[in-house]
């Protein structure tokens, strides 16, 4: 049958089918590609729609419906017709990240907190550091769900400084408790949070204020007591071995007798927490492209995988299984690009969960704190968890930012580095002074300057 001859004129270019039938009748090159090698690499140079498309959303049809109502079908179908141009391969890879996007956007307006100012500032120039001041409790609650790829952080020990201070244990506890669980909502799916903690002597303040009531307190088991709580799964502890450590923080007292023996602290946790939230949404096959797929066994706690059921698939396997993937695995394979790989030195480094880094120093021999800060951790955990779990250009956020470690490293590290930090001091130290010094450059102070 002879197809219907539309100018340009009268297409409606919000209207899937009319473009497609206009695109594929007017543009010559476009009719071209239909008949040559589907693999054809100068295809992929052109700004051509290929048929393939069509026959994606064919194969499609029906679990797309499964996932959007009509009006979403519509808009992503208009979305896709509209942006995605090139060979075969390239209209899979690209209708697969469209689909992917177009999930994430739906799954982010379920959450009505979201401040798109903020968001728009946080996540509009990749390659500013950003430093944001106050609470950051407030700032997650404004931020958009599953919107930061890596959170790296050392949250205030409790009572261990004189900047922050809890009147009882169970009140810090909790205060962190929320702030973990807005972590886990702003951090993308299938993404760590890496947390270092130690354990500390102190009193919890419930029982009695008095130097009696002072004991060993494990923050890192009640803090990965709260990771769970709110969804996180522990995956990994590293012992940070600090060798002969500056404080002396034991309790031998100077007897040489049984039951006064306590060893000197010179350890602290570097957890690594990984949120799973099992998400059933259809994804689409990674070699076809169609969504005809089937759920597979699950993959891992919080890990749905699916098998591709499209008998036309371009990979079965000899027992002619279809394409088995999550949509973790695909994260993976997405990552996997030269500007990515990890250097040896660095994974040879952390290839123990035992690993021994000096303790940053921070007073100098005239006993003077040169960092104008009192708990900086050492750069090597930022640049181990940013190279190791992000790829180059994603976002990594350290809600209790301090010296401004992490958001130093990893904009060294070319991610779209964001800190928040409480205190007005550290924060003006960090914004005219560390940043100057590491990096030669102020980062962007998101809404409020410290002035
Ligand atoms: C252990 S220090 C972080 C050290 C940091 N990793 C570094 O290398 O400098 C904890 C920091 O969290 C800050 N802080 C405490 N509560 C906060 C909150 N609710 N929001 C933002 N920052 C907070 C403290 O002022 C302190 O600077």
């Amino acid at each position: 049958m002879k197809q219907k001859q539309l100018t340009r004129k009268e297409i409606d270019l919000n209207d899937p089918e009319q473009y497609y039938l206009w695109r594929t009748t007017h543009d010559k090159a476009s009719r071209l590609t239909d008949v040559r090698p589907q693999n054809d690499d100068v295809s992929c140079k052109t700004d051509v729609l290929h048929p393939y498309l069509d026959k994606i959303f064919e194969v499609s049809d029906k679990y797309l419906r499964r996932v959007f109502n009509e009006k979403l079908l519509h808009e992503f179908r208009t979305n896709c017709f509209r942006d995605i141009r090139g060979d075969r391969d390239s209209t899979i890879e690209q209708f697969v990240k469209a689909y992917y996007d177009f999930v994430k956007r739906e799954y982010q307006k379920e959450y009505t907190g979201a401040d798109s100012d903020l968001n728009q500032s946080i996540f509009s120039e990749p390659h500013a550091p950003k430093a944001l001041w106050g609470n950051c409790l407030d700032f997650l609650r404004r931020m958009d769900s599953e919107s930061v790829h890596l959170m790296v952080t050392s949250p205030p020990y409790y009572n261990a400084r004189n900047y922050s201070q809890w009147k009882t244990l169970d009140d810090y506890l909790d205060e962190m408790s929320s702030i973990i669980k807005e972590c886990y909502r702003v951090l993308d799916n299938h993404r760590p949070f890496v947390f270092n903690v130690g354990d500390i002597f102190d009193n919890d303040n419930i029982h009695t204020k008095s130097s009696w009531g002072k004991r060993r307190i494990p923050l890192g088991a009640y803090f990965t007591m709260i990771f769970e709580e709110h969804g996180f799964q522990f995956v990994d502890d590293f012992i940070w071995d600090k060798g002969e450590v500056q404080t002396q923080r034991h309790k031998n007292g100077n007897r040489p007798y049984p039951l006064y023996q306590y060893p000197i602290n010179c350890y602290e946790h570097i957890f690594v927490f990984y949120k799973h939230r099992l998400d059933e949404t259809l994804y689409p096959c990674p070699v076809c492209g169609c969504l005809k797929v089937n759920g597979n066994a699950y993959s891992g706690v919080g890990v749905k995988s699916w098998e591709c059921k499209n008998l036309d698939c371009f990979e079965r396997s000899a027992g002619n299984r279809g394409k088995r993937f999550s949509a973790r695995t695909q994260l993976m394979t997405g990552l996997q690009r030269t500007e990515n790989v990890v250097g040896e030195d660095l994974l040879q480094r952390w290839r123990r969960d035992v690993v021994k880094l000096a303790p940053v120093i921070k007073i100098n021999s005239k006993g003077e704190n040169v960092l104008g800060h009192t708990a900086p951790f050492p750069k090597e955990i930022p640049e181990y968890a940013v190279q190791v779990f992000t790829g180059v250009n994603e976002s990594v956020l350290d809600p209790f930012a301090g010296a401004f470690t992490t958001t130093i490293e990893s904009f060294r590290q070319g991610r779209n580095s964001i800190g928040i930090e409480l205190n007005r001091t550290m924060f003006r130290d960090a914004v005219l002074t560390r940043f100057s010094n590491m990096l030669g450059m102020r980062p962007k102070e998101v809404e409020r300057e410290w002035i």
